[in-house]
């Protein structure tokens, strides 16, 4: 087990397209290994989720946790928007230490992927879980929020506990997004 370092805006490896995981190394041991450690450095640096590139791994894969639950792992993933519906919130970023903006996501997604043991499975988000996952498989393709952000809502973390979001959530957003700015950094 090891805690890896985290990759901060303006390294190059948060800006590469990541590689696909070749579906027949997911098994093996060194890429078990990497998930561990991917997960720990999660863990370590409390964040709500964290992307291979993150760790200077340029690779498709993912970890999160929703609410502290039981961690998730996206290998090679794909996401599908259900509908046009979008809803607006505050992200925070590992690699983009102490800033929050608000970005436009899709409020409902499918997710397409490959599992721990290699196996494909699918799911659909909604809110916050959506956001999550649009946030971290974004850092697979050289995304991060602060492109897709306001520039007007970005907010130092301080002064966002301070003053609150500088450009408040539309009231349709409002319930579902307003506090989960302050529930960690992906
Ligand atoms: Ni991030």
């Amino acid at each position: 087990m090891a805690v890896l370092h985290v990759a901060r805006m303006g390294n190059p490896v948060l800006r590469e397209i990541a590689q696909p995981v070749p579906p027949d190394s997911i098994r093996s041991k060194a890429f078990q290994q990497f998930c561990e450690d991917l997960l720990e450095s999660m863990i370590e640096h409390d964040g709500t989720g964290l992307a291979a590139p993150q760790v200077h791994e340029s690779v498709r894969v993912v970890v999160f946790s929703i609410d502290g639950g039981d961690p998730i792992f996206l290998i090679n993933p794909v996401i599908t928007p259900l509908g046009p519906e979008t809803a607006e919130g505050y992200e925070g970023c590992l690699s983009v230490p102490n800033l929050r903006g608000k970005v436009q996501r899709w409020s409902h997604i499918r997710v397409d992927a490959l599992n721990r043991a290699g196996k494909s499975f699918a799911f659909e988000a909604h809110g916050w879980p959506a956001r999550v996952v649009q946030h971290e498989c974004d850092h697979l393709d050289g995304v991060l929020y602060v492109d897709r952000a306001d520039p007007k809502s970005l907010a130092f973390l301080g002064e966002y506990r301070r003053f609150g979001p500088p450009v408040p959530l539309p009231e349709k957003d409002r319930e579902d997004e307003d506090e989960d700015a302050d529930e960690g950094e992906e």
